[in-house]
């Protein structure tokens, strides 16, 4: 069997604990190589000012191969183009997208560099699979290098309307670069409309009969590949002794309250601030609440040296200070507000501790935070998921509360109706969700990608 190359900037490392802080691919992508050999090959997550060669190392089944990045590289293609031009961007969040020249080059520059590393290290019959909005361009440089093998691309976030695209100069050798794949992957129909719509319409492409697309002298196929949960190990986790402690001690702190919870990186699109303010109306309108529920708000902070980031951090201290002092008693805080990570069985636990699970982002590329909450809830006593429509778990979880994460009364509402749904209501909901968890696990959305990426068309490969 052909040996699989994944290649993705952010690798997991398995010992590192902080599930909140991790974000969803590094999540996933561990569970959908362990125990299935082959490569990971990524940033080392180190800066160093003469980086060298890749290095290697044996994980659980699979090895990892890192390299560091050069300090400029951290400022260029890290923080500056991925994630102050690329992830704004495709997370509508125009306002927040930095245009420089600088970043783009560095963007090309290491893209080209990550390549470069890899080359030496690939076989005739791997099967490359590059990750996410980082590395877009890896596969052309490959290709200009000659490598003739299989390489597919899977983008974890959403991909913008056309009209956001071509605020970027870099927008058509970013298409250009999707390209050089034989197959490029979304989460969700809506982002593969999105990306059919720009080559069409603004690229001149052809979007030909049998759903493959043709631009830039190249047909390539696409497609949408929700990423999924490793459900029986996160059931096993959230079952473990260590999350029923974890529960149990939840459940002494509570003391016969009720509890909401949000787990995400602190980041803007994550809608932690309108949250907040629903939460404040919430208490406002029904003061039933005093002093008998709580926000638990789990949010390890997240690329600190982005300025936007930093502005946002004090935005959300801000409005959690002003909620807990304006409603606050002695003995009761209606927002705990954590800024550190825990780990994945220790959320478990605080899941089922939990009546309402509030994964609200202004927009996400699918959301596996959604996914574990539903996951980690027991046909005797369901937690309610409210979900944000704009997420790509929506699409899959139709058991969750869907709403509108913009309007602070809505939130309101659907966490009144939560913290108020009938039992049969709650098991339903959740026997909804689990039979969608269960039609799509991780193990699933790596086998169909790698299926597909393996039965593209001898006719459509090759780089020319
Ligand atoms: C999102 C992105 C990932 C990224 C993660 C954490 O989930 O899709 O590519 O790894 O956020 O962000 P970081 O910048 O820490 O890698």
């Amino acid at each position: 069997m052909s040996r699989l190359v994944v290649v993705s900037n952010r690798v997991g490392v398995p010992d590192r604990k902080d599930r909140g802080a991790q974000g969803g691919l590094a999540v996933a992508m561990y569970a959908a190589l362990r125990r299935h050999s082959g490569v990971w090959f990524g940033w080392s997550g180190e800066v160093s000012e003469h980086p060298g060669a890749a290095s290697f190392r044996e994980a659980d089944g699979f090895t990892i191969a890192t390299i560091d990045l050069t300090p400029d590289d951290y400022d260029e293609y890290y923080n500056g183009y991925a994630n102050r031009s690329l992830w704004p961007l495709f997370h509508n969040r125009m306002g927040h997208t930095a245009y420089d020249r600088l970043y783009d080059r560095g963007y090309f520059r290491v893209n080209a560099r990550f390549a470069h590393a890899m080359a030496p290290h690939l076989r005739e019959g791997d099967l490359i699979w590059v990750h996410d909005y980082h590395l877009i361009a890896c596969a052309e440089e490959l290709r200009r290098m000659g490598t003739s093998n299989r390489i597919g691309f899977f983008l974890h976030i959403p991909f913008p309307p056309a009209d956001l695209l071509l605020t970027l100069s870099s927008h058509e050798a970013l298409v250009r670069g999707l390209f050089a794949y034989d197959l490029v992957g979304f989460q969700t129909e809506a982002d593969v409309r999105a990306f059919r719509d720009y080559v069409v319409n603004e690229a001149g492409g052809v979007l030909h009969g049998d759903g493959s697309l043709e631009a830039f002298g190249r047909t390539i196929r696409t497609g949408a590949f929700p990423i999924g949960l490793d459900l029986d190990e996160f059931r096993a986790l959230a079952a473990s002794p260590e999350a029923s402690r974890q529960e149990r001690r939840m459940h002494r702190s509570l003391a016969g309250r009720k509890m909401m919870i949000a787990v995400d990186r602190l980041d803007y699109t994550k809608g932690v601030d309108n949250r907040f303010l629903a939460f404040e109306r919430l208490l406002a309108d029904y003061p039933e609440h005093h002093g008998n529920l709580l926000l638990l708000q789990i949010a390890p902070p997240s690329r600190g040296e982005v300025p936007e980031y930093e502005a946002m951090r004090g935005e959300v201290e801000h409005v959690c200070g002003r909620i807990n002092g304006r409603f606050a008693h002695v003995d009761w805080v209606p927002i705990r507000y954590v800024n550190r990570g825990y780990p994945r069985r220790t959320l478990g636990g605080l899941f089922r501790a939990a009546h309402v699970g509030l994964v609200t982002p202004l927009k996400d590329g699918m959301n596996l935070v959604a996914k574990e909450f539903a996951a980690a809830q027991t046909e005797e006593d369901p937690g309610v998921l409210v979900l944000s429509r704009f997420a790509g778990a929506a699409r899959e979880l139709e058991g969750a509360v869907i709403v509108n994460p913009y309007d602070p009364a809505v939130l309101m509402d659907a966490m009144q109706r939560a913290l108020n749904m009938p039992l049969g209501e709650r098991r339903e909901r959740r026997d909804a969700m689990s039979a969608a968890l269960r039609r799509n696990t991780v193990a699933d959305w790596r086998d169909r990608f790698v299926s597909a990426l393996r039965e593209t068309p001898r006719t459509l490969l090759g780089g020319g």
